[in-house]
């Protein structure tokens, strides 16, 4: 009989709410993601409400507050305490900083991001308010592979919802949110499966 192979290890990077931490942590719970595990979740944020829960759910955690700090000597922190805690996959979960080279290159095709708009279309803050003030039509969230610009590499889900005539910049965002929560999960799971290639900024199914 052949080992289970060794979860994939998740290094959870948050500054604030923590929401789609939290639905990570819930899907591993309900077992609708198989073979992972959150190894570390990290904070550069003191107050951050996602960390406390971090900690309530006994995890382990790490604070590096970046404010005021050089970012490759942050960075620095942060890479030494993803390696101690032999983390495979970084997910940025609403961690507002732009990651250094050096740090892309400690986890090549190893970080994920989700942004709350249908990229390439409202990169940076406040993309759902930017999408509703636009007026499209269609909106939504997107999870990718993180490079060095922003809300920028290649793309591993995206989800779409119609915006809707009585929305709001508020019932947008709440609604994109729910997509976010189900869009990370499945991420997550189609690079745990391995079963893909990164041909230039395109990610495709590997076939069998
Ligand atoms: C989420 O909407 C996420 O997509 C966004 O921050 C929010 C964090 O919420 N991230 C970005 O805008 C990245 N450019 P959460 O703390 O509840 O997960």
């Amino acid at each position: 009989m052949s080992a289970a192979a060794s979860p994939l290890r998740l290094g959870i990077l948050l500054s604030g709410r923590g929401s789609n931490f939290l639905a990570i942590a819930d899907s591993i719970r309900a077992g609708r993601l198989h073979g992972v595990e959150i190894a570390v979740v990290i904070s550069n944020v003191a107050e951050a409400p996602g960390l406390d829960a971090a900690q309530k759910l006994d995890l382990p955690t790490a604070l590096f507050v970046s404010k005021g700090r050089k970012r490759a000597d942050h960075d620095a922190d942060v890479i030494a305490c993803l390696q101690a805690h032999r983390v495979d996959l970084v997910c940025l979960a609403g961690y507002m900083r732009l990651l250094s080279p050096g740090f892309i290159a400690a986890f090549p095709h190893r970080i994920l991001n989700i942004h709350p708009s249908l990229l390439p279309a409202f990169p940076g803050l406040e993309a759902q308010e930017q999408a509703f003030a636009y007026g499209v039509k269609v909106a939504g969230c997107t999870v990718h592979f993180v490079d060095e610009e922003l809300d920028h590499g290649p793309i591993v889900v995206q989800r779409a919802i119609p915006v809707l005539d009585d929305d709001d910049a508020e019932s947008l965002a709440h609604r994109i949110l729910a997509e976010e929560h189900l869009a990370y999960t499945d991420a997550i799971r189609l690079v745990a499966s391995g079963a893909y290639q990164i041909r230039g900024r395109r990610y495709v199914k590997r076939s069998s």
